[in-house]
């Protein structure tokens, strides 16, 4: 049984906090979207409320592979120090190493960015134990509210918890917990599931929704995957055709045949991602894409024969954008089923990464019961699987 923060008292003690602060900037190192640092204030404020002698958060940002960079201050965790200060309103004291060498009243302490420490993704176990076992020092109870990076087996996720005794979630992952994992093994039905996305790789997804889904409606470049293997020309459309071995291929001749699969039946093509005006593009049915045109959104046709399923849901977990988003031209399809699904009453789980960053974009994020903080982390729970750092608090 995995502790929370609940079954601890923090009175008098050094607390080690994991958060996943890894979140988007604009060019100058500004951040555009603190909704995973705000994600972790409850936490954070429990813990505070309780007198602990020391708070000292840890956390990673971007992927510099174990280096100090000499430029690029934006991978610093200065920035994510001073939001999490002004959000929390009190001092946070943001140190360059991974040392604490003076407690500080009244403050919180930020460590520097982990992975600039070779140690933290480290495929060296000892290296990796090593810093793991260093930071796991500085705390008597170590509390990990890094969803979005539970999916990774990094010192400060998994090998910090070898090392102390004491060791807990915090709220934001019982939450993830709770919502992902729970809807989907006991859904109120119908229950409803729209992946959408590009990779091969949400078909572990697929899998497991087949268990308890009514639906799975297929979108993104995903859904022209399966139309390939389904015999269809799919002109120029940016398939994951990496993703595709004689292995997928099979999955997916086998979910083919299974009813509970929708796939569009019509596509907004165009010749090019980058188009700036939507009159280039057309709609064609699925078995009419030009050679030389890329599907890149759903139609008119799939977007009511998917709405009227959705309209039908007690569940709904999304999981991977319907179309290319980014563009405007090929919106449409996502921004309609965010749309749908927030004026439906349906407990609506929408996963971490993209989708979320399209509901938020459509402004539909506060309609729906709850946008994971996690991409990665969030599939995992989708496809049925653990989370090796959670996994990890077991021991
Ligand atoms: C995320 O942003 O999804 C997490 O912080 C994990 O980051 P990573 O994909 O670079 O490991």
């Amino acid at each position: 049984m995995i502790k929370t923060i609940k079954d601890f008292s923090f009175k008098n003690k050094k607390v080690l906090i994991r958060v996943d602060y890894n979140v988007p900037m604009d060019d100058d190192g500004n951040i555009t979207d603190d909704f995973r640092i705000r994600e972790t204030l409850p936490t954070i404020n429990f813990i505070l409320k309780q007198m602990p002698s020391q708070v000292i958060l840890m956390a990673h940002i971007g992927r510099p592979e174990g280096i100090v960079p000499d430029k690029e201050p934006e991978l610093r965790t200065n920035k994510v120090a001073e939001r999490l200060g002004k959000l929390i309103n009190m001092p946070v004291k943001k140190v360059d190493g991974w040392q604490v060498t003076s407690n500080c009243k009244d403050c919180i302490i930020m460590l520097e960015n982990l992975r600039f420490n070779p140690g933290e993704q480290a495929k060296d176990v000892n290296l990796k134990d090593a810093f793991g076992k260093q930071l796991a020092s500085l705390a008597d109870i170590y509390v990990n509210d890094a969803f979005s990076n539970s999916h990774r087996d990094d010192a400060s996720m998994t090998s910090v918890p070898k090392f102390v005794k004491e060791k807990c979630i915090g709220f934001l992952i019982k939450k993830e917990l709770d919502m992902i994992t729970l809807t989907i093994e006991d859904p109120q039905k119908p229950f409803i599931s729209i992946i959408g996305g590009v990779k091969a790789d949400k078909l572990n997804a697929v899998q497991n929704l087949l268990k308890t889904a009514d639906k799975i409606l297929i979108g993104g470049a995903l859904a022209f995957l399966f139309l390939k293997v389904n015999g269809y020309s799919v002109g120029k459309t940016c398939i994951d055709t990496k993703g595709l071995t004689p292995e997928t291929e099979t999955k997916i001749k086998q979910y083919l045949k299974n009813p509970k699969l929708v796939l569009p039946v019509d596509a907004v093509v165009a010749p090019s991602t980058d188009i700036k005006d939507s009159k280039q593009t057309k709609i064609v049915n699925v078995d009419k894409i030009p050679d030389d045109m890329m599907a890149l959104d759903i139609g008119p046709k799939t977007i009511e024969r998917f709405s009227l399923i959705i309209k039908q849901a007690k569940t709904i977990v999304w999981n991977g954008p319907i179309g290319y988003f980014e563009n405007p031209a090929f919106a449409n399809g996502t921004k309609e089923i965010a749309r749908i699904i927030s004026e439906t009453k349906a407990r609506s789980i929408v996963g971490g990464g993209d989708s979320a960053a399209a509901v938020a974009q459509f402004g539909y994020d506060k309609k729906m019961t709850h946008v994971s903080s996690g991409g990665g982390a969030s599939l995992v729970l989708i496809e049925g699987k653990e989370l090796i750092a959670v996994k990890a608090l077991e021991k």
